[in-house]
């Protein structure tokens, strides 16, 4: 297949596309009024009518077809349909020439991740999950504060969101979809373990899978290259928490919802309590946006603060805890 190359125009303005115009579509069409130099051109979905409902709410073509989306003049192709169909159009986007943003979780497993990361490599294209905490302003305020007044090095995360009450219909409880707590809202927590403790060296893991046959409730204790951690995640309970990170000098709070952060409290050893409160606007996906435009502007294949392999660490994670339940999705 040839590679088509997109000229960034000379005022660096990043045309981005769709596939699938649900929930988080719309989130993220919203986010793009707050990143500048970012426009939404054009954008497919299975079905016509939804497509054309969200372009005459947010502007850009309705393509007839994913091919025709791909062909469009994009630069960009960010990924929102349900997650079992991301590796898929994710290969066809990058060996089109695109860059590709995808919604987590990045591919159902590790082998598909790796697939998707192949193909990114093969046509030196720009390949990220978008994983969205570590961009908002308070997690990055707090990585900075931590860098000036550090706590020592993290050895402990814990971390927890169950929501129950999900629609039968939903997505996040749908086997075909490969849905389940675990890729839904565990992956946010394994990024987490991740980004603080490094890579997994083994993940213990108690839980449960519901009538639809996915998991409806997980527990993992997992060891890290820096330390343990201690996550659960649920679709048949209620219980959203705090983050905690813990250290020697000290121990770190991210308030809750930590998965759209903008308070935390750090309390050190000898006393000080830092109170840090930075709200977000655009509702929280504008500022991966935001980074993701400025990585193709300067011809980036990989984000620093989300690289492919905190993707993989992540993914290898929630493969190892779907082992432990005996959920195995379509292929596997
Ligand atoms: N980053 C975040 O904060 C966040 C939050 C929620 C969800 N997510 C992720 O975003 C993704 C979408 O979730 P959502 O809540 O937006 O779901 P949603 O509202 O149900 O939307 C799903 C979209 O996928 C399309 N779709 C369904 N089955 C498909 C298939 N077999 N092939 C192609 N397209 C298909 C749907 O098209 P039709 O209209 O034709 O059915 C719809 O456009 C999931 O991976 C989820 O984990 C991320």
């Amino acid at each position: 297949m040839t590679i088509a190359t997109q000229e960034i125009p000379s005022d660096g303005t990043i045309r981005w596309g769709i596939v699938g115009t649900g929930r988080i579509a719309r989130r993220f069409a919203q986010g793009l009024a707050h990143v500048p130099h970012a426009q939404l051109t054009a954008l497919w979905s299975r079905r016509a009518e939804p497509a054309i409902t969200f372009a005459g709410e947010f502007g850009g073509e309705v393509c007839a077809s994913f091919d025709a989306l791909l062909a469009s003049g994009i630069h960009a192709l960010y990924i929102a349909t349900v997650q079992d169909s991301h590796a898929d159009y994710a290969i066809a986007a990058l060996q089109a020439g695109l860059h590709v943003l995808c919604e987590k979780p990045a591919t159902i497993n590790q082998p598909q991740l790796e697939r998707v990361l192949d193909a990114a490599r093969a046509a030196q294209r720009l390949f990220m999950e978008a994983m969205k905490p570590p961009f908002y302003p308070l997690y990055r305020k707090l990585r900075a504060h931590l860098d000036a007044e550090p706590i020592g090095a993290v050895g402990l995360v814990r971390a927890g969101c169950s929501v129950p009450g999900v629609p039968d219909d939903h997505p996040s409880l749908s086997f075909e979809h490969a849905g389940g707590a675990l890729l839904d809202i565990g992956i946010y927590e394994m990024f987490l373990a991740v980004d603080w403790l490094g890579a997994p060296l083994e993940v213990q893991t108690l839980g449960r899978l519901g009538a639809t046959g996915v998991d409806t409730f997980a527990s993992l204790n997992s060891q890290h290259e820096g330390g343990i951690a201690q996550l659960f995640c649920g679709l048949d309970l209620h219980g959203k928490g705090d983050a905690l990170l813990m250290a020697k000098g000290g121990h770190v709070t991210i308030h809750e919802p930590w998965w759209n952060p903008s308070r935390a409290t750090i309390r050190y050893t000898d006393g000080r309590v830092v109170e840090l409160d930075e709200p977000f606007e655009g509702g929280g996906l504008n500022y991966e946006t935001a980074h993701f435009c400025e990585l193709i502007r300067a011809g980036q294949m990989e984000s620093p603060v989300m690289p492919h392999d905190k993707s993989l660490h992540m993914i290898a994670m929630a493969d190892a805890a779907r082992a432990a339940l005996g959920l195995k999705f379509a292929g596997e």
